[in-house]
């Protein structure tokens, strides 16, 4: 079976740039993203491709080939979803924030109600694609819903999780590891596995296109989450303990990364991992093991997220401590919001955690991020209900020139990798602040020696 007509529910961070770069590869087929979101679907139209929702190296040069040509956003949800024989499900699952698994299990309204509308919508046969990260037998509660439109019409379903990197999404599609499709192990299932899997390789390679059951599918993504994060609290958890014996965190993790078992890639100590996924994800896994009455395992993952939640707290911590145990009405001056490089997304950044704990202690935080507007910044701060929106308006200055931002602060922290504050002119950033002038360098950025012999006093995460 040979795809024309794709469409992809949810133009977010994994709908846009994946079904960019399909459109990309498959100039035959006919690739629409659809979402609710007006706003979005104007800046993924905007003619100024420095204008696109979402900032991804290289993605803008993508949008600008196929737009138009055979990639088309659009709010009109309905249209997409008749035309389309193959049907991604790219909508957001966050964290329940209400009723029975409140805190841990994923919301699935948002995937019921794509489910609902291909239901009433349908009138021809539709390979439906799990593109979003979801709990393990998900397709099942699919399948109930879309088996029942009483309108004749076959549905199959497939899980195809997306493995892509937030910071590097592009060339992550364009050289996948591996594509992951879970289908159903029956002739129909295996039909609608090919037809996906065909559009696929127009550019990936056949032996990194693996398939296998719906249930494996799923869970893989979770698990592959979570071994993710459980790495970066490993080296966080490892920093603590450089600290007090004098170690250098970054000296270990290339000790250790040599050893080909353990390999070099994700040990990076840092001020704690962010994103609108780890952490949502391995709750999901710890709310599923539970459920399971796997206590062992549900405790086992969820130690991941005690750890992350630590260093954020300690960070935080140890900069009030430094500061002769108060900042109320200093400067704190945060570079990087963004939760990690090379994005302007901010879900579940530490800054955000970081922030909360110095503005609780009557800090004025100054904010600078190359890729994050003051309207997102005051957003994440407000989401967290922990003060008044004019308290924190009062409170928390952004400004768009670093060297405004650290002019006058008692202390800068260093919240995001972004390769452009390495080559700061530090010398004048630190005749322009406050004596002793602080650095807490959150992600080991920095060269340390040439920072303490400008003048600064350096706290790098994992050094002793
Ligand atoms: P997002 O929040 O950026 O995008 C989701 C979009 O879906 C939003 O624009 C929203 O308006 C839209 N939407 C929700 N319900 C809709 C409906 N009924 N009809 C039309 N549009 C609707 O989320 P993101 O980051 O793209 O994540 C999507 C899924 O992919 C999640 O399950 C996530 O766990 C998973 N994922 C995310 C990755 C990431 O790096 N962000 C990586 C891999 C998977």
């Amino acid at each position: 079976m040979s795809i024309k007509n794709i469409c992809c529910i949810g133009a977010g961070y994994v709908g846009g740039p994946t079904m960019s770069v399909i459109a990309l590869k498959c100039p035959d087929i006919k690739v629409s993203v659809v979402d609710l979101n007006e706003k979005r679907i104007a800046a993924w139209n905007d003619d100024d491709v420095s204008n696109l929702p979402i900032y991804e190296p290289g993605l803008a040069e993508v949008v600008k080939e196929a737009r138009g040509r055979n990639l088309f956003f659009s709010t009109e949800v309905d249209k997409a979803i008749d035309e389309a024989e193959l049907i991604f499900i790219s909508v957001n699952t966050p964290t329940k924030t209400y009723g029975v698994g409140k805190g841990m299990a994923a919301d699935l309204k948002y995937i019921e109600l794509c489910a609902r509308q291909i239901a009433r919508v349908a009138t021809t046969d539709k390979i439906v694609v799990e593109k979003s990260t979801l709990p393990v037998r998900t397709a099942e509660a699919l399948q109930n819903i879309l088996h029942n439109t009483g309108k004749g019409v076959r549905f199959d379903i497939l899980s195809n999780p997306e493995f892509l990197a937030e910071g590097t999404a592009v060339q992550d599609l364009l050289n996948a590891d591996r594509v992951l499709i879970g289908g159903e192990n029956t002739p129909d299932g295996q039909k609608a596995t090919e037809a996906l899997a065909n559009i696929y390789s127009n550019w990936i390679p056949e032996e990194r296109i693996l398939r296998t059951s719906v249930w494996s599918s799923e869970l893989s993504k979770l698990t592959a989450n979570a071994f993710l994060a459980q790495r970066v609290s490993s080296i966080n958890a490892m920093s603590e303990l450089c600290e007090v014996t004098g170690a250098d965190v970054q000296e270990v993790a290339r000790a250790i990364g040599t050893d080909s078992r353990i390999g070099p890639k994700f040990l990076k100590a840092s001020v704690g991992f962010g994103g609108s996924c780890f952490q949502k994800d391995i709750l999901n896994l710890v709310y599923i093991a539970k459920s399971y009455g796997l206590n062992e395992v549900a405790d086992y993952w969820e130690q991941v997220i005690i750890m992350n939640d630590h260093q954020k707290r300690r960070f935080a911590e140890k900069i009030v401590k430094t500061l002769f145990n108060t900042v109320s009405g200093k400067k704190i001056t945060l570079l990087g919001w963004a939760f990690k490089k090379d994005t302007n997304d901010t879900r579940e950044s530490a800054a955000i955690y970081v922030a909360d704990y110095l503005l609780n202690e009557q800090a004025e935080v100054v904010i600078y991020d190359p890729k994050v507007s003051e309207e997102q910044i005051l957003a994440d701060l407000d989401y967290l209900n922990t003060r008044s929106e004019a308290e924190n308006r009062a409170l928390v200055t952004v400004v768009n020139d670093p060297m405004e931002a650290c002019y006058n602060a008692h202390a800068i922290a260093i919240m995001t990798e972004w390769d452009e504050f390495v080559n700061y002119d530090w010398k004048t950033i630190y005749d322009n602040m406050y004596k002793p002038a602080f650095i807490f360098d959150g992600r080991g950025l920095l060269d340390t020696q040439k920072i303490v012999n400008i003048g600064f006093e350096c706290y790098t995460i994992g050094k002793g």
